[in-house]
């Protein structure tokens, strides 16, 4: 094989690597054998030159070994995992995560804190008075085996090629390469144990992928390494063109996934964890039909079943003092005070720009700007109008939570956040085309479970 540099040369000249030499670049990246600006510049050559399909899921199986994965061979079942790419609003997992285990799924799922202008699960979950959001490997295991489902912050040892990668990618201009990124989504879904995986990939401005090309072109390289790498991967591109649901904040984010469980969400909102729970159940061999799946995953909705299998994680990770916010929502993080954001004009909500929520959310304490800066789970902001909906000079298009202590030495005036929500609606006399929530799903193979001898 070529030496560590003589890889670097090929991919610059538009080779195609075996298997083994992109083992060595991980290899040798990991063991500093391969120096940092070295690695960049190899990333540098895969945005220019691309992976084939083969050399992406090499890539992917080379950041699952180096690190650990979670051994879920033991549940009894078929284990789903779904992923989004990060999204405004996006609190799908708070309610699918109960709502496919109510289903019959095992739903095993790692997550995040947010970063930059998306929220994280796990600062989600930490509005909950008492919830535990780290499990150990055991916890974690034997949670999936009694109650069906586990939800947990994911660790740095699951793919750290990936975490070590993504962080020099951060700051060489090699994020945008969609090989590179389907390696580092699917390396993380593979290394955290699941058989069938759902990846809800967000398109819009308010999204990671800009155009419905770039989302679908990701879609189709994570199936196909899911199908070299022997797992059930379907994806499910939705759009991010508002933002989803009518709650942006981490403690309001919470409050609008009970109501949805209690089946009274937001329309988007259920109609999306209607359709990934739907191609999970299909993905895991349950239903033969996505329709068949959506039916069962409402009726759970609807009476009951789903919002018993979140009493039970409640339960599982926070005891009775999670379980109480389902009595008393009060206990959840509250603002000291909420402020309507007046329209400044009638007409017709043509777009509410989910990136501009998302600033305002932010500036009020609800997002970090770096990995430790410290949020307030109380703040955000509620929409009152969306896209197609009429709204009078001076009606409310959004109420702003305001936190009750400033996290930063200058807190933000409110007044600037107000105008950053206000500036985000666009309201025109006439009424627009309301977008589609999805734009494609495609279904992955249905998993085949092995027969133990
Ligand atoms: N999310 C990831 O986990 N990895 C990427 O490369 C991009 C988005």
């Amino acid at each position: 094989m070529a030496s560590l540099l003589g890889l670097i040369e090929k991919k610059r000249d538009g080779l195609t690597h075996t298997a083994s030499e992109i083992d060595a670049l991980v290899h040798g990246f990991m063991s500093d054998e391969l120096k940092d600006y070295q690695m960049a510049a190899w990333l540098m050559a895969v945005c220019t030159r691309g992976l084939t399909l083969d050399e992406t899921a090499w890539l992917t199986e080379a950041y699952v070994k180096s690190g650990r994965s979670l051994d879920l061979s033991n549940v009894e079942g078929v284990v789903v995992d779904k992923h989004s790419t990060g999204g405004v609003g996006d609190k799908t997992t708070l309610v699918l995560v109960p709502l496919m285990a109510a289903a019959g799924l095992k739903v095993a799922k790692l997550s995040g804190r947010g970063l930059g202008f998306t929220g994280g699960t796990i600062d989600k979950l930490e509005s909950i008075p008492g919830f535990r959001v780290s499990l150990s490997n055991t916890e974690f295991v034997s949670q999936l085996q009694s109650i069906g489902q586990a939800l947990s912050s994911q660790t740095s040892d699951l793919a750290p090629a990936d975490g070590k990668i993504y962080a020099l990618r951060d700051v060489s201009g090699t994020i945008p390469s969609i090989a590179l990124i389907a390696a580092s989504v699917v390396s993380k879904k593979i290394a955290a144990g699941a058989q069938v995986i759902v990846l809800d990939i967000k398109v819009g401005e308010g999204a990671f992928m800009k155009t419905q090309e770039q989302a679908r072109e990701l879609a189709s390289v994570c199936r196909a390494v899911g199908e070299r790498l022997g797992r059930s991967i379907s994806t499910v591109i939705s759009s991010m063109d508002q933002p989803l649901g009518l709650a942006i904040g981490n403690s309001l984010e919470v409050q609008e996934a009970i109501d949805t469980l209690h089946g009274k969400g937001p329309e988007d909102l259920e109609a999306l964890c209607l359709k990934l729970g739907a191609v999970a159940l299909y993905g895991a061999g349950q239903v033969g039909d996505l329709a068949t799946g959506e039916q069962l995953l409402f009726d759970c909705l609807k009476d009951g079943r789903a919002l018993e299998q979140f009493k039970a994680l409640l339960k599982a990770q926070g005891g009775e003092e999670a379980l109480s916010i389902l009595e008393e929502p009060l206990l959840l993080p509250q603002p000291s005070r909420v402020m309507l954001v007046p329209s400044l004009s009638s007409g017709y909500i043509n777009a509410v720009h989910s990136l501009g929520i998302a600033q305002a959310a932010k500036m009020m304490g609800a997002g970090r700007t770096h990995k430790d800066s410290p949020i307030d789970l109380s703040v955000g902001v509620l929409l009152k109008k969306k896209i197609g909906d009429w709204v009078d000079e001076g009606e409310a298009l959004a109420e702003l939570y305001i936190g009750s202590k400033p996290l930063k030495e200058e807190p933000t005036n409110p007044s600037e956040a107000l105008q950053v929500i206000q500036e985000s609606f666009d309201i025109q006399p006439n009424r627009g085309l309301i977008p589609p929530l999805f734009d494609s799903i495609e279904l992955g193979t249905v998993y085949k479970a092995k027969i133990k001898s």
